[in-house]
């Protein structure tokens, strides 16, 4: 029987635990520095253990929410040759034209359309869709009921905020955040964060 590392012990990291049983992973553990177990998946030990072989696994996944460091992390595993597998809700789908880097997470309802590239470590969250043609960079996260239009670009590291949506063609930077319910119609540089509907630049 292989085992699954998940890498956190917040709720993301649980969020894959229960899509990665879905997907008929029989025996998954989690990986942190807090000794209780965030129930009902044991915590096997730390990210340190796990990179030194006292904790034993056959594939890992980065369960953190936070972009930077959930890529860093997944970087850090691969150049360490570990396995970091793609997983796929059992209801969630991706077009067989659509392609889904090491490490990336497709949830439940998601939806990845043909034509679609996406990078390493990538959240699709519950309900999300990305559709034809869309290109999203390395550590995205896009939230839960977030919708991409066609021929969307999201850079490396960015967020879409839950119930977003952003008009085809349209071009995120990298490093760039789109709040809760914001409605994209124009670019968004790199680092920028932008809300409401049209989405401007939030003012600080
Ligand atoms: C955009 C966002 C990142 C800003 O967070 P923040 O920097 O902590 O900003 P604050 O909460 O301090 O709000 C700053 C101002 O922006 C407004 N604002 C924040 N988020 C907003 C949003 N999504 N839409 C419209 N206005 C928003 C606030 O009302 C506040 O306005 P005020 O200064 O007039 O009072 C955050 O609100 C957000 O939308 N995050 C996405 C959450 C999400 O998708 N979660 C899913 C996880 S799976």
């Amino acid at each position: 029987m292989k085992t699954l590392a998940i890498i956190g012990q917040g709720g993301h990291a649980r969020v894959l635990a229960d899509a990665a049983e879905g997907a008929g992973w029989a025996a998954i553990v989690l990986i942190g520095d807090t000794p209780e177990d965030p129930a009902p998946w044991p915590c096997a030990g730390s990210l340190n253990e796990l990179l030194h072989g006292v904790v034993e696994a056959d594939a890992c996944l980065v369960g953190i929410g936070d972009n930077s460091t959930r890529l860093g992390i997944h970087r850090c595993l691969a150049r360490e040759a570990w396995s970091t597998p793609r997983l796929l809700h059992p209801r969630a789908g991706t077009s067989p034209r659509a392609r889904l880097g090491a490490g990336s997470v497709v949830l439940a309802g998601a939806w990845a359309g043909v034509g679609t590239t996406i990078g390493e470590a990538v959240i699709l969250n519950t309900g999300a869709t990305v559709d034809h043609d869309c290109v999203l960079g390395d550590g995205v996260h896009v939230s839960p009921g977030a919708h991409l239009a066609g021929g969307v670009r999201v850079g490396e590291c960015s967020w879409i905020g839950i119930g977003a949506v952003v008009r085809q063609g349209i071009t995120i930077g990298r490093d760039a955040v789109v709040g809760a319910g914001a409605v994209v119609v124009a670019d968004v540089p790199d680092g920028i964060t932008v809300v409401g509907n049209p989405a401007r630049p939030l003012e600080r």
